[in-house]
C-alpha cells in the first residue's frame, strides 16, 4: 500500500482544516474510488455516488449555502468555549473549523456524497427513535474513501452540516430525485501534514465483553 499500512492510515486521518491549492486530478479520485468501492452495504445494493465538485462557482455556492449552518453551530460552540483554559485544544480546533469554513470554496474537492434512497437496506425505521441504519450502507464506503486517499498523501474532512440545505445543493448539482445527500468530503493535499496523535475514547471506554459496561482489559504488556 505505497508504504503505508491501513493502521497507520487508520491513526493518522484527523479533519484535515488547511489545503494546498494544487488539484487532486481525476486518476486521483479514480484510483481511490477504485478501492472505496469494496465497502460492504445491506443486500450489497451498491447505493453510492459520488458528485465531486472542483468547479468554482460551484464551490462558492455550496460554501454560500454552508456558512449558515456553520455560523449557527459556531456561535453555540463559541459560547461553551470562550474563556475556558481546560478547553484551550477544544477551541483550537474550532477555531480551525472556522478558518476552513471561510474557505470552504478554495479547499480543492468538495465531494458531495449521495445515496440511493431505495437502495439503502433500512431496518430500523420502527423504532421510537432517529433512524441510522440506511447510514450504514454509506458512511464505510466514506471511510474507505477517506483511507484510501490518505494513503496517496490526499487529506479529508466530512462534514454532514451542508446535508441542511440539500433542496438546493441537489438543484445545483443536477442530483436525481431518489438520492439523497448523506454528507460531504472536502479533499486536498494537506497545508501542515498529518496528525500524528489524535484525541479518540479509549479501547476500554469503548469495547465490553459480555455486558454493557463490562469493559475489555488491555492486554498485559509482558504476554504481548
Ligand atoms: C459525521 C460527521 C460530520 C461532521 N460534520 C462536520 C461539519 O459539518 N463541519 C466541520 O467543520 N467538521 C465536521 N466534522 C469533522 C469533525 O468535527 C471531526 O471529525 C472531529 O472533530 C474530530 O477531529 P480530528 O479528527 O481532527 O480529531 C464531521 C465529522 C463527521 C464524522
Amino acid at each position: 500500500m505505497n508504504g503505508m499500512d491501513a493502521l497507520e492510515a487508520m491513526r493518522t486521518i484527523g479533519a484535515n482544516r488547511s489545503y494546498l491549492t494544487k488539484d487532486v486530478p481525476d486518476e486521483v479520485v479514480y484510483d481511490a474510488v477504485e478501492s472505496a468501492r469494496f465497502a460492504p452495504q445491506g443486500g450489497n445494493r451498491q447505493p453510492v455516488r459520488l458528485v465531486v465538485v472542483r468547479d468554482r462557482a460551484k464551490k462558492e455556492r455550496l460554501a454560500e449555502l454552508y456558512m449558515p449552518w456553520w455560523k449557527a453551530y459556531f456561535d453555540a460552540a463559541e459560547g461553551g468555549t470562550r474563556n475556558l483554559g481546560e478547553y484551550a485544544s477544544a477551541r483550537k480546533a474550532l477555531m480551525a473549523a472556522n478558518d476552513f469554513a471561510e474557505h470552504l470554496a478554495d479547499h480543492p474537492l468538495i465531494i458531495v456524497v449521495c445515496a440511493k434512497l431505495d437502495a439503502l437496506h433500512i431496518t430500523d425505521l420502527e423504532h421510537d427513535r432517529p433512524s441510522v441504519v440506511g447510514g450504514a450502507s454509506i458512511y464505510p464506503f466514506v471511510q474507505n474513501l477517506c483511507i484510501a486517499f490518505r494513503v496517496v498523501g490526499v487529506a479529508t474532512t466530512i462534514t454532514s452540516l451542508l446535508v441542511g440545505s440539500e433542496p438546493e445543493v441537489k438543484e445545483l448539482l443536477e442530483i436525481p430525485d431518489g438520492y439523497l445527500t448523506a454528507c460531504h468530503v472536502v479533499a486536498g493535499y494537506p497545508a501542515k501534514g498529518f496528525p500524528k496523535k489524535l484525541t479518540r475514547a479509549a479501547v476500554e471506554e469503548t469495547v465490553f465483553i459480555d455486558t454493557f459496561g463490562n469493559s475489555i482489559a488491555a492486554p498485559d504488556a509482558a504476554t504481548e
